[in-house]
């Protein structure tokens, strides 16, 4: 009966539907041996066509097994993995379009909730669709009771990201429809962990003070709803702008680690809230997500300490550590996000006539540029807009959180529309034919 619907699944995945539905293009041809890419490292490879003749240098290499192959993609550097028609990064030129829309165009003239919509339906919502989607993310921003429950016996001291990836987890088990795999299902439940992720990360930051949750709005965009519940307060038109801007920022950006975490768990046939609750633990790292945090850090640090922010770096490259919010996997240029919070950031810094956070990393990035010419990337500028925006260092890998489910959960149904297990091999360097002794023996 269950082998029975998982093998109808992927059909139902891709007739079911959620609201107004863009059909995908024809669906690709599988991937086929394709040209070789080039990667960075000058090396030819593509995940799925590696054959050892490409690999073979000499006879000694084609007495080897696939498994045995030198690896030509450490950390998958350049490796096509799978197509996607969510976003793209041009690393050279500094450009990141979705669904075809740079990046700047939607910072300008399109909301968080419309760039949610964009990445799922592949088109802008009309001001009706925008008006029906709207209503229903707000209809789904309380908890379940036993999810409160659990942010109430929470530590007050546990990392905010180990408490949303479990409340994300918890969810799951309240939700009626978790495992069900249709589309339309599929959609219903993306709604419910937008709509609710706000209201865990906003809860546990009150209740961490002693603090009483705050209700969520029926009104008002993610954004105001948001920072709202976060200070009991509804917030000035500005922040709110702001604040939704950088979620615009943050809702997709190809295939991350995180992203890509969320397609390997729905390549199974899991389910939503076990890949959303996945990408949130990927997300956390500070390779990751966990950047921005620790840019704040620094930035608290150099304070503290009084120090001159350029000679603190310099200090921190020659121990040999990482300047978190620097380099990129991707962009060999700036981050075309960073450009766009380092003239918010300056704008907010004037407005607010505190100009110490925008100098403090402005000078670092001049000794990064100088000494590195490495480029900031995306968490250098969020988190001391964050900061500004009277966020707690700690929450701001949560916000990023909020932000990319927009891109977790359009990915997870773009994986389903056309699922292939995502499944690729190790190199072994283990020893081999040993032989089990006696235990008394070894
Ligand atoms: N500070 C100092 N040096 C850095 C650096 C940084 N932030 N990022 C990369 N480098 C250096 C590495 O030390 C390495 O130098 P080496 O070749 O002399 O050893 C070189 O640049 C390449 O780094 P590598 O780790 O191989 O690149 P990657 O593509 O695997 O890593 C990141 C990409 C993002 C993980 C890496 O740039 C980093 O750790 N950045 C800081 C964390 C961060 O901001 N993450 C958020 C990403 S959006």
């Amino acid at each position: 009966m269950l082998l029975k619907a998982l093998l109808k699944a992927p059909l139902m995945l891709r007739h079911g539907s959620c609201g107004p539905y863009v059909p995908a293009a024809a669906s690709p041809p599988r991937v086929v041996p394709r040209p070789a890419l080039t990667s960075r490292l000058g090396t030819s490879h593509s995940l799925f066509t590696q054959t050892l003749t490409d690999m073979a240098d000499d006879d000694t290499v084609t007495e080897l097994t696939q498994e045995d192959a030198p690896i030509k993609a450490r950390g998958l550097e350049g490796v096509i993995a799978l197509e996607s028609s969510l976003s793209s990064i041009d690393g050279d030129t500094g450009t990141l379009i979705y669904r075809g829309y740079d990046i700047r165009d939607l910072t300008a003239h399109a909301t968080y909730e419309e760039v949610i919509y964009l990445l799922r339906h592949g088109a802008l919502p009309t001001r009706s669709e925008l008006d029906e989607f709207t209503a229903h993310l707000r209809s789904e921003r309380s908890l379940p009771g036993p999810v409160l429950d659990l942010l109430r016996n929470a530590p007050d001291d546990s990392p905010p990201m180990a408490v949303l990836r479990t409340a994300v987890s918890a969810l799951g088990m309240y939700d009626e429809e978790a495992e069900v795999l249709e589309r339309a299902a599929n959609c219903r439940k993306a709604d419910r962990i937008l709509a609710q992720i706000p209201t865990i990360i906003a809860a546990f930051d009150r209740l961490r003070k002693g603090r009483d949750p705050v209700p969520p709005l029926d009104h008002g965009s993610m954004a105001h709803n948001f920072l709202y519940m976060l200070n009991g307060e509804e917030p000035h038109a500005a922040a709110e702008k702001t604040f939704d801007v950088c979620l615009v920022l943050h809702a997709d950006h190809g295939l991350n680690a995180s992203t890509f975490t969320s397609r390997v768990i729905g390549s199974t046939l899991s389910d939503m809230y076990s890949a959303i609750s996945g990408a949130v633990g990927a997300l956390k790292g500070p390779l990751h997500g966990g950047a921005n945090q620790e840019v704040m850090r620094m930035l608290l640090d150099i304070d503290e300490q009084d120090a001159d922010p350029a000679a603190y770096v310099r200090e921190r490259l020659a121990d040999g550590d990482r300047i978190m919010g620097f380099g990129h996997r991707v962009y060999n240029t700036m981050d075309p996000r960073a450009a766009i919070l380092r003239d918010m950031m300056r704008e907010l810094s004037e407005e607010a006539g505190e100009m110490k956070w925008y100098e403090y990393t402005a000078a670092i990035h001049d000794a990064m540029e100088a000494e590195t010419g490495i480029a900031p990337n995306v968490d250098f500028f969020s988190g001391s807009i964050y900061y500004q925006l009277g966020l707690a260092p700690d929450l701001f890998t949560t916000i990023f959180a909020l932000s990319r489910t927009a891109g977790w959960t359009a990915h997870l149904l773009e994986q389903w529309s056309d699922n292939r297990l995502i499944r690729p091999r190790a190199q072994y360097v283990g020893a081999r034919g040993r032989t089990v002794s006696p235990i008394d023996e070894r």
